[in-house]
């Protein structure tokens, strides 16, 4: 399994490309199931979740074909429903998302029950109250979720989500689409990502308004027809070389990247002493003032992102005196509290809310990466950190960051990739 080894000290300079949002490709690339016209996709970030995602489509019998310029074209002509396995499922949770579309097209899916997962139990109950609200006969049985419409096709229906689940709205509205009538989607989830999947529908013929808010509604269509479509810069990406820049007191320009769908990471980073502007290409990240603490407490969007909790903790950790970060979408989502204590962090957890006291210098050490986020964190860490940093297990940084060590390198990051 490949390593990274990081020597801390240097601050990031220059700029960085943000690529296309991990969380906007996965949905959409389930989405082209839902048409027998093929679907373009671009901006398309090279990452192992997108190339996992594509061979779940290929079960289907979808044809993915890579074109220059970070173009994915999806055919699902030939496509039919087929079991989707536990074996690809416990890999990927996003995977979960074929789930509406294989329904709504084919009238039958068969997908494997997620399972837990290093940060947390993450349930799937919405997804399903969902689709049996649009008629589904959805049951659970032997691990796997097995979805029917006894129509032929779903009907239109008010569905009421109990929490704003980005999954779940994605879920009902790529169902929806092809449903008879209109479907209401109430407490919908308004995350960028579902403003972009809804984008990208339209461009195929859905009919779908209000997504960005809390109310979205679609009339379904008969059928969806080719289309292409761009894909949204990635928000954690950009926020992750944000706070890359912020914690080594560097300057860097984010290229591609939008602070409005980043305010409220933007308005902490500023709390912390880092400036922000938006410049011709992107966004402006400095940071020459000392670090100041800061307290989150992360939320559904527009609130500030579980997914940049590890990473704004790995800073807090260097800011003088207390901060607070509670976490309210993932209750398990600490593991990498310990490993940034083996780094010098002085971290307390307390349910789900970690009291951090800044340290005035972070040393060097083995650590392990346990998820996607938990592991940049700690690659944040380690670009500061006096000595060496050695982070095992990357292969959960190459799930959501494309080139992450590359990236880092061009900005003046002393990182090297081990093999083996
Ligand atoms: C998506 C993102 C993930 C991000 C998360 C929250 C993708 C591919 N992943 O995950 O990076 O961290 O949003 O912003 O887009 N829940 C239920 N029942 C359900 C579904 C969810 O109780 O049926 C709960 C979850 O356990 C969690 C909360 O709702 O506590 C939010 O989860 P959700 O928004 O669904 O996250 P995902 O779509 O899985």
């Amino acid at each position: 399994m490949d390593r990274l080894v990081i020597r801390g000290g240097n601050k990031l300079e220059g700029s960085v490309e943000v690529h296309g949002a991990k969380n906007a490709v996965l949905p959409q690339i389930a989405a082209s199931l839902l048409s027998a016209e093929p679907l373009e996709l671009s901006n398309v970030p090279d990452l192992s979740d997108v190339a996992t995602m594509v061979s779940v489509m290929q079960e289907f019998g979808v044809a993915a074909t890579r074109l220059p310029g970070r173009v994915l074209r999806l055919d699902a002509a030939q496509a039919r429903s087929a079991d989707a396995p536990y074996d690809i499922v416990r890999r990927m949770r996003a995977s979960m998302l074929v789930l509406g579309p294989l329904v709504a097209r084919f009238g039958v899916a068969k997908v494997s029950l997620p399972g837990g997962c290093a940060i947390g139990a993450r349930p799937v109950d919405l997804h399903l109250k969902a689709l049996a609200a649009l008629g589904a006969d959805v049951d659970v049985t032997g691990g796997y979720i097995i979805a029917k419409t006894p129509g032929g096709r779903l009907e239109g229906a008010r569905i009421v989500l109990s929490s704003p689940s980005v999954g779940a709205t994605e879920t009902a509205i790529m169902a929806a689409t092809l449903a008879r009538g209109e479907t209401e989607i109430i407490n919908a989830a308004r995350d960028p990502e579902v403003c972009d999947l809804a984008s990208c529908l339209t461009a195929m013929g859905g009919r779908i308004e209000g997504a960005g808010t809390h109310r979205i509604v679609v009339s379904g269509v008969d059928n969806l027809h080719r289309a292409r479509h761009e894909l949204i810069a990635d928000r954690v990406e950009a926020g992750t070389y944000a706070i890359a820049a912020a914690i080594t007191g560097g300057h860097l320009e984010l290229l591609n990247a939008h602070l409005e769908h980043m305010a409220t990471v933007g308005a902490a980073l500023e709390q912390a002493g880092v400036e922000i502007w938006p410049t011709d290409r992107g966004l402006m990240i400095s940071r020459d003032e000392p670090l100041r603490a800061v307290d989150i407490v992360t939320e559904p969007y527009p609130g500030f992102p579980t997914d940049l909790q590890a990473q704004f903790m790995a800073l807090m950790t260097l800011a003088p005196g207390a901060s607070m970060l509670r976490e309210t979408v993932f209750e398990g989502r600490f593991m990498h509290v310990s490993e940034l204590a083996r780094l010098g962090a002085n971290i307390t957890l307390q349910g789900t809310t970690a009291f951090v006291r800044g340290v005035e210098q972070l040393h060097g050490a083995e650590v392990m990466a346990t998820d996607l986020r938990a592991s940049v964190g700690l690659v944040l860490a380690g670009l500061v950190a006096e000595g060496e940093t050695v982070v095992h297990r990357i292969y959960h940084l190459d799930r959501g960051y494309e080139a992450l060590d590359k990236k880092l390198v061009q900005c003046g990051a002393d990182i090297r990739r081990i093999a083996g």
